[in-house]
C-alpha cells in the first residue's frame, strides 16, 4: 500500500497536461504498482477519483470509485489508461465539484450531461462508457486533469465557490 503526495494548485504539474502511455509503459510492472498506489491514495483522501498529474505524472492515467450514499449513485473502482472522452448531446448541467488538488472548497460546475469515454481498463482491455450524471461529472472533471484543467476554470461564476465546513453549516447558496 502506498500512499502518494498529492499536488495543490499552484504546482506546475496539475498544469502541465498529460501523455498517453508507450506500449512499454502500458505492459510495466509499474503500471500496476502506480494504479494501486493512486487507488490507495483517492481512498486515503476520500476522493472519488484521481488522475496522474495530481501525483506528479504527465500521464494520461485515472482512477474513480464512488461509493453509493447521500441520494448519489455509486460507481465501482474504474480505471482509465489513455481516456478519451468526448460529449454526447448539448445538455449541460450544474453541480458541485470539489478536487483533491484543491483542498477544502467546494463550487457549482456545469459539465455535459453525457459523455462517451474509450480507455483501456487495467488488464488493457478497450472500455467503452457511456453514461450521465455523476459519473459523466466525475469523468469529465478526471479527463480535465489530463489537459491540465481544474474545476474552477469550467466555472461561469465564482459566487458558489464555499468550504465544506460552511457549505455543511449553511447549506448552498440560493443560486443553486
Ligand atoms: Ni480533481
Amino acid at each position: 500500500m502506498g500512499i502518494l503526495k498529492v499536488a495543490r494548485i499552484g504546482h506546475p504539474a496539475i498544469r502541465r497536461g498529460a501523455r498517453a502511455l508507450t506500449d512499454e509503459e502500458l505492459r510495466s510492472d509499474a503500471l500496476q504498482r502506480l494504479i494501486d498506489d493512486m487507488v490507495d491514495t483517492m481512498k486515503e483522501y476520500e476522493g472519488v477519483g484521481l488522475a496522474a498529474p495530481q501525483v506528479h505524472l504527465e500521464l494520461r492515467l485515472a482512477v474513480i470509485e464512488v461509493p453509493a450514499g447521500d441520494g448519489r449513485e455509486g460507481v465501482p473502482l474504474t480505471v482509465l489508461v489513455n481516456p478519451e472522452l468526448e460529449r454526447v448531446g448539448k445538455e449541460i448541467v450544474d453541480g458541485w465539484e470539489g478536487c483533491l488538488s484543491i483542498p477544502d472548497l467546494r463550487g457549482i460546475t456545469p459539465r455535459a450531461k453525457r459523455v462517451r469515454v474509450k480507455a483501456l481498463d487495467r488488464e488493457l482491455k478497450p472500455l467503452t462508457i457511456e453514461t450521465a450524471g455523476f459519473f459523466a461529472r466525475v469523468l469529465q472533471h478526471e479527463c480535465d486533469h489530463l489537459d491540465g484543467r481544474v474545476y474552477m476554470d469550467r466555472m461561469r461564476d465564482l459566487s458558489s465557490l464555499t468550504y465544506l465546513q460552511e457549505l455543511e453549516r449553511y447549506g448552498p447558496s440560493d443560486d443553486e
